[in-house]
């Protein structure tokens, strides 16, 4: 049973050593920019206060903001981990629980932030061969950045699979969309959703994943309004010529179309789009390393894209290989 069940991410927290150049790569990638207590805060249109920050310091990747139902939720939490709520003292105001992770992430969990209004979000409508619901009028659209509406998921990278599933799940009731495996009963990770019962919810919004290098943030994901946002988002990255990492594509697990960019300090934001959601009657299900690598269409994996590319069952093997070794070893131990 869990302990509490959060709602959604709300932000992600890096340093760097100029916020100047984070704010231009920010707004390029669609973020609204704002500066106050000395960091600096990115909002999408969702009206929430934040889903980004960097504060002053050397470029690192600091934690992730996760969103609980409520006040209570958090005083649930901090008993069972005997810590505090503390003031979030930072714009919406609300509550925060702040935990470390196995592997050492800072986790903040927040609750009773201060929202403003939605801003208004374009629906487009696209005709297809069975539907045609746009009649008497034109697509037209202007060169910009896109609109982040929110964020959408946080994917890191973990020491040991096993052990940092079981601790995300206990305290904030995560339920595994898919599990990836390297090869068969080598788990190298999860894609794992909020429980919100009958509500669906993204398909993912943690990714915990077991592999080679060394631990960090693989990436952050913002969700925008749209394909056509998506695509003019990109197109206008490209003019200003930010530093492009894999995109555009379809995802297969969580079918999002994807778009995937480096900020100056060297960490992946991803643009997404039409995504899937599941509810908590949706079973988990397994899928292979190949998968977790392969697009349904458009541009692939940056290590698929060379001439000389190693072909994706080679890269499961090696991973396997690694974390068979690495399993041995853990567990010499106890057996000696
Ligand atoms: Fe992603």
């Amino acid at each position: 049973m869990a302990i509490i069940k959060v709602e959604d991410i709300a932000h992600v927290r890096f340093s760097a050593p100029d916020l100047g150049l984070m704010r231009g790569f920010l707004e390029d990638f669609g973020l609204t920019c704002f500066a106050t207590g000395g960091r600096l805060y990115g909002k999408g249109g969702d009206g929430r206060p934040f889903v980004h920050v960097t504060e002053p310091g050397e470029a690192k990747f600091l934690g992730v903001g996760l969103r609980a139902a409520s006040i209570a939720d958090l005083e649930a939490l901090a008993a069972h981990e005997g810590t505090a709520v503390e003031p979030l003292e930072e714009p919406g105001g609300g509550m925060v629980v702040r935990l470390t992770d196995p592997d050492g992430y800072r986790i903040e969990v927040v609750a009773g932030q201060a929202c403003e209004a939605p801003e208004p979000c374009a629906a487009p409508q696209f005709n297809s061969a069975a539907a045609k619901p746009r009649q008497r009028e034109t697509i037209r659209l202007d060169p910009a950045p896109a609109h982040v509406r929110r964020i959408g998921h946080a994917v890191l990278k973990v020491g040991d699979f096993r052990r940092s599933e079981a601790w995300w799940k206990h305290r904030f009731g995560f339920l595994t969309s898919d599990e990836i495996e390297a090869a068969p009963n080598v788990p190298l990770g999860a894609f794992m959703r909020c429980d919100r019962g009958d509500v669906p919810s993204d398909h993912h919004t943690i990714f915990l994943a077991q592999l080679p290098g060394p631990l960090g943030l693989l990436h952050a994901a913002f969700e925008v309004e749209s394909l056509d946002d998506l695509m003019l988002g990109h197109e206008y990255l490209k003019t200003r010529q930010r530093e492009a990492a894999w995109g555009v594509g379809r995802h297969i697990m969580g079918s999002q179309i994807f778009d995937y960019w480096k900020d100056p300090f060297g960490n992946e934001l991803e643009h997404w789009t039409d995504g899937d959601l599941f509810t908590a009657a949706d079973p988990p299900a397994k899928q292979t390393m190949q998968a977790l690598l392969a697009v349904q269409w458009g541009a692939p994996h940056p290590m698929f894209a060379g001439r000389m590319a190693p072909p994706p069952g080679l890269i499961a093997f090696v991973t396997a290989m690694q974390l068979r070794i690495k399993r041995l070893f853990a567990r010499s131990p106890k057996e000696a």
